[in-house]
């Protein structure tokens, strides 16, 4: 079973990228053939200052490795190694009806918000089956907002497919019990909303984004309902189930503090990240490891897009000459 998975390179990874992709990123890796890659192309949609683009890859790639991706197991690269997605996005496009992509959620949320639209945001979804198909990719692991692309993936392959020939597999998605976190004001943890949690900021910052989640104003001696609270969303991603048991006990019980909660919550999060920041200080200190690491796991990438790149030539008619 092949497995892929990108990330965008467009700010600190947050609790709801870990629970929702990375979590099961690193678990899928002990079982399956799996490519992880960072996607900075898809970045551009949304940033424009090359140094920052530089080092929000290099910082995606260090919180990876940071958090036990093996690179031994899994190919791990930076999309941009592998250029000949951007040309099977194009041939894709040759395919895909324009409606299909006017139906994503991306692109209707920036519409409707009354922002600007690219033509590289219109055709995100593209971009993002060809990443996919390009792997003959089985399996993808993603949080709940992903689903549609993939969706869209499937549409794609089976549009390419009975234009041509049967030259792509079928993709499907793969949510993990988190596929939506929530974030400090409850609706979905996302960069573009400031409302995330990262996972290696400073620990006086975790605590005071964890401090400012919003919760009701039940007072203290009167029972809670846990389902409906921001802080226990969180809680029970962190805590074993017997101490998430004991929490929603003591939620119902009425005299629970929110703070108390809180507090828990900072520790838990200190325990599972705030023990990992030596470790990240050490990859952070040798980006040539690092680099070493994307460089080979780009080579391995790229010899298997090469592949598929020249079937998909192949069954449409491209002739490329070797110059
Ligand atoms: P963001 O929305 O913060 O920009 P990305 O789009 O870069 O995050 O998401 C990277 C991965 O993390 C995707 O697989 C996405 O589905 C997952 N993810 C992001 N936010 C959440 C969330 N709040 N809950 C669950 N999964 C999430
Ligand atoms: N769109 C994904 C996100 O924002 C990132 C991504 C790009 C991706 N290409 C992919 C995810 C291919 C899975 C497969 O999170």
């Amino acid at each position: 079973m092949r497995v892929l998975s990108g990330v965008q390179p467009t700010g600190a990874l947050h609790l709801g990228n870990y629970f929702g992709a990375m979590r099961q990123h690193i678990e899928l890796q002990r079982e399956h053939e799996c490519f992880y890659f960072i996607a900075n192309y898809h970045s551009l949609t949304t940033i424009n200052d090359a140094q920052l683009l530089r080092e929000l890859t290099r910082d995606v790639a260090i919180d990876y490795l940071t958090m036990g991706l093996d690179p031994a197991k899994a190919t791990f690269f930076r999309q941009s190694d592998v250029p000949e997605v951007t040309e099977l996005a194009w041939i894709l496009a040759t395919v895909t009806g324009k409606g299909l992509l006017e139906r994503a959620h991306s692109f209707k949320d920036k519409t409707a918000r009354g922002l600007p639209v690219s033509m590289g945001l219109f055709c995100y979804p593209l971009l993002m089956a060809a990443d996919i198909l390009i792997y003959r990719s089985h399996l993808v692991p993603v949080g709940q907002d992903q689903v549609q692309h993939i969706e869209m993936t499937q549409d794609m392959a089976g549009y390419f497919n009975s234009t041509y020939r049967e030259v792509f597999v079928r993709p499907e998605p793969r949510l993990n019990e988190a596929p939506l976190v929530p974030g400090t004001d409850g609706q979905k943890m996302s960069k573009s909303y400031g409302n995330t949690i990262e996972l290696f900021a400073p620990p006086e910052v975790v605590r005071q984004k964890i401090m400012s989640i919003k919760t009701d104003s039940t007072p203290v001696q009167e029972p809670k309902d846990p389902q409906r609270c921001n802080v226990f969303a969180l809680l029970k991603l962190l805590a074993d189930p017997a101490e998430t048991a004991e929490w929603e006990r003591r939620y119902r019980a009425g005299g629970l503090a929110y703070s108390a909660a809180k507090q828990r919550l900072f520790e838990l999060h200190e325990q599972l990240f705030g023990a990992r920041r030596a470790i990240r200080a050490r990859w952070a200190a040798h980006p040539d490891d690092v680099e070493d690491i994307l460089r080979d796991g780009g080579r391995r990438a790229r010899a298997v897009a090469q592949q598929t790149m020249a079937d998909v030539r192949d069954a449409c008619g491209i002739v490329v000459a070797r110059l």
